[in-house]
Order: structure tokens, then sequence, then C-alpha cells
């Protein structure tokens, strides 16, 4: 049985035969006679996630690459190592994109300088999902082909939200008419977008789009019950029987039924809450694609300029 416990039960010729084959190793990596056969991809997940990460994954293997998947509470970070190092030993081991969520809103602004791999956002803070906006226009482009005039409410957290803040300005860009509706204390300034009842939004959507209440982001705890959330501004049975024709339910996940939707709208006809999850999946693997090809172009590019 052979082992490696301790260098003190190696030879020294033993050593010098592992220092020589790595050294071996790395000349050929850098003639280009042993590059890797697969991209190699780390997921840093610092807040909770079930969705993003495990369609990342699935995105990740459909496409071949291999997965450095990372916990927080096993990793370097709680010996103190800051999001930067963390990201930048994860490219000095190989990896050609990362994929990260944390609670910090703008954590990528320390990563754009000095970090030379794709870093795709998987939710910071109450700052940006691009890829759940990206899942969610695949859905609504499935069911109405078009953008421009579709109306679309978002409704419940919108202060503390990310998913609230990447839909509403995409869905703004692209033309549609955007109502927000919630409780007072949540709303949103900086979103585009109409603010009405909860009623009146449900009623003039092709798209209700509900909202999680994001209790780990608030500063006080909220006052009201779940009860009197979901009858206030929740999508009841009720304010779901007024929706028109062809209208769809829409939630990024994860739902807490009965508050801010009713248990059973989740599998009702309107709703395209699992649709949205596998979507997640498509869209994340031609998020990667897109990512890895840009990169790729612009390391062409500059090995064209250094010749010339
Ligand atoms: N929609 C979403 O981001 O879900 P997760 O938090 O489970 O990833």
């Amino acid at each position: 049985m052979v082992n490696l416990l301790s260098l003190s039960d190696l030879s020294l010729d033993e050593i010098d035969g592992i220092l020589n084959r790595a050294q071996q190793i790395l000349d050929m990596k850098e003639r280009g006679w042993f590059a890797p056969k697969q991209t190699l991809v780390a997921n840093l997940f610092f807040e909770p996630s079930t969705r993003t990460r495990f369609s990342f994954e699935t995105a990740e293997k459909r496409l071949g690459f291999h997965v450095l998947n990372f916990s927080s509470q096993a990793s370097s970070t709680q010996k103190g190592e800051s999001l930067y190092d963390t990201v930048r030993t994860m490219q000095a081991i190989g990896a050609q994109a990362v994929v990260v969520r944390h609670r910090r809103e703008g954590y990528y602004r320390e990563l754009m300088r000095g970090i030379g791999i794709p870093v795709l956002n998987a939710g910071d803070g109450a700052g940006d999902h691009p890829t759940q906006a990206l899942l969610d226009l695949l859905t609504l482009r499935q069911e109405f082909l078009l953008f421009k005039g579709l109306t679309v409410a978002i409704i419940g957290d919108l202060r503390y939200s990310r998913v609230a803040r990447s839909d509403a300005n995409v869905l703004s860009r692209l033309g549609c008419r955007v109502l927000l509706s919630g409780p007072e204390a949540w709303k949103n300034d900086s979103l585009p977008g109409d603010y009405v009842t909860v009623d009146e939004a449900v009623r003039a959507a092709d798209a209700v789009i509900m909202l999680r209440i994001q209790h780990e982001r608030h500063e006080q705890a909220m006052k009201m019950t779940k009860e009197a959330y979901h009858c206030r501004y929740g999508l009841t049975r009720e304010r779901a029987a007024v929706m028109h024709p062809g209208s769809i339910i829409m939630h990024p996940g994860p739902i807490n039924r009965g508050v801010e939707l009713d248990g059973d709208l989740v599998e009702s006809g309107r709703s395209r809450y699992f649709k949205q999850i596998g979507n997640g999946v498509a869209v994340r693997m031609a998020s990667l694609e897109w990512a890895l090809r840009i990169k790729k172009e612009a390391e062409e590019n500059d090995r064209v300029a250094e010749k010339w």
C-alpha cells in the first residue's frame, strides 16, 4: 500500500521524481501538449440556493464541463480569505469561469480588476439576478412570442428583491408595461414601472410575477402575520379568478405557499413555475457558452495584436 501521509516517509529520490514530473506537466501545458480536455467551472455560493445552484451545475454537466462545487462553510473564507482571493485561487487552479452568489450587493466590482475569467452573477444581495431574468424572459417569449406591449405585474417585496430589479429593468427596455405593487414599506423608486393596487395589477396583467418576502435582508421583522400578508398582497384564489384568459402566473422561487401565492395556484393551469425552473438550465447553458465564447474571441484578438 502506498500512502502520501508525510514527506518523512518519502526518499529524497522519490521527492525529486515527483517534482520532475510536476515540472514536466507544466512545461507540456506551456507548449500546448497537455491542454486540459474539459472546461472547468467553479460554482461559489455564499448564500443558500436550490434552483440557481443546481441548474448551473446541470447546465455545466450537460455542456460536458468539469464542475468545482464550493461550500462556503467548508472553505478558507471561514479562515478570513476574501472573495477576491477565493476567486483568484479558483482561476489559479484552472477554472475557466466562476459562478458566484453572494449576499453583498455589487460584490463583483472587486473582481473586475485582476480576475481574468468570466464571472457569472448568480445573485448579489438585493442587486441583480441576471440569469433569473433571462429565464423569465424565455418563459414569457414561449408564451407570448413578443415582449412589446405585454403587461407584466411584479408584486411583493420590491425593495429587497434582486429578481424585481433585473426583471423590471429588462422588461421595460423590451417595451413591456411594468406594473408594480406591494406594501408601501417595500416600494422601490428605482424600479421602472407604475405603482397600482394588487387587484389592479392582477386584473391588467398578461403575466403576474409574485415575489418571495426577502426576510433575510430586512432590518426589522415583518409586523404583519403571513395570513394578513397573503390576504392583502398575495395572489389568492379569489384574485386569480379575475385574471384575463391567457394570462400566466410566475414566481422565481422558492415559493412560500399560502403567503405570496395560494398553494393550489402553483399547480394550476396558469402557473409557469416549474416551466421557469426547467428553462433555467437552458438559459444557464446558453449564458456559459456566451461568456466562454466572448473570452476566447478576446484571447484570439490579443494573440493577433501581439503578433503585429
Ligand atoms: N430563483 C432563485 O434564485 O432560487 P434559488 O435561491 O433557489 O437559487
